[in-house]
């Protein structure tokens, strides 16, 4: 595999991180996973202008303009010649240099980025997952995207012990996200998801899926629901890059409805695919 780097494209196993790195000894970076169906990248333009939000945030001033990286992304997949369904990985950390918590003068961000196969979730979004609720105890920026995963890593971690595919997480009972992914309810015939706020990632999928909802003539309603709303709700679903539209049909010990998936999931998940091709 060829992955591309801050001054050229390089085989993977060229890349040489020095001790001192700041996304490894801080977490002091941020990222972006961008799908690919068939060779090609959906959604972006939405993911570029998401990266460039994200590193304003936390003062990395990215040594590139959209428009560039953009073309240096899709040189990327060429060069892999890259035809299947798969994900792009990128990554910039503030850099490398003698650890101090103040950022050092005169830094230069570290940067890569891969492509790799990623075959799509087809079970799950077929017959929908399984979830756990989880306390949400993470900071006051979630909308950036930063590489600080531990929150996440530990609550999907303990999803997966449990059986489960994803960890609804809530704020005193008030649901934010999931561990990797935006949650929503479906109750009389409207769809419920927390506002963007800076409480919850601004996901790519999620603003897809407010378009298509407005195509679709369903109201979306960013008004956040609580764990105690999902006993009752009709359809409970999450959004991501990698796992599309994603029904959920059970969370904790409560089925939803008839624990299958929903309508209106359904028709979202046509109007992703329609989307996405
Ligand atoms: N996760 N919320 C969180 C906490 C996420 O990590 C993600 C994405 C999303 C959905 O964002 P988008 O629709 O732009 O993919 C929401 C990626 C896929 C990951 O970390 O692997």
């Amino acid at each position: 595999p060829i992955i591309m780097t801050q001054s050229k494209f390089t085989h993977k196993d060229n890349l040489k991180y020095p001790f001192e790195e700041r996304g490894l000894q801080f977490g002091d970076g941020i990222y972006e996973v961008i799908r690919i169906y068939h060779g090609t990248y959906y959604l972006l333009e939405a993911h570029v202008d998401r990266l460039f939000r994200s590193a304003e945030a936390i003062k990395i001033q990215l040594p590139f303009n959209k428009e560039e990286v953009t073309s240096q992304l899709l040189e990327l997949l060429e060069k892999n010649k890259m035809k299947t369904d798969g994900k792009l990985y990128l990554q910039v950390t503030r850099g490398s240099a003698p650890r101090d918590h103040v950022f050092p003068a005169e830094i230069m961000p570290n940067i890569y980025a891969y492509v790799q196969d990623q075959p799509r979730n087809l079970e799950g979004m077929e017959n929908g997952v399984k979830t756990i609720t989880h306390r949400d105890h993470r900071w006051d920026y979630c909308y950036i995207k930063s590489l600080n995963l531990l929150p996440n890593v530990l609550a999907k971690q303990t999803a997966k012990e449990n059986g489960c595919y994803e960890a609804i997480l809530h704020k005193d009972g008030t649901v934010t996200e999931c561990s990797s992914s935006n949650a929503y309810m479906v109750k009389d015939g409207k769809v419920y998801t927390h506002p963007a706020t800076n409480n919850i990632l601004h996901g790519c999928v999620r603003m897809a899926i407010e378009r298509f909802t407005k195509e679709m003539n369903i109201p979306f309603i960013e008004e956040a629901f609580s764990i105690e709303d999902i006993s009752l709700a009709d359809e409970i679903f999450l959004s991501s890059s990698t796992s599309e539209i994603t029904p959920i049909v059970k969370v904790d010990h409560i089925q939803i409805a008839n624990g299958k998936p929903g309508q209106i999931t359904r028709q979202l998940q046509t109007a992703y695919e329609v989307d996405a091709n």
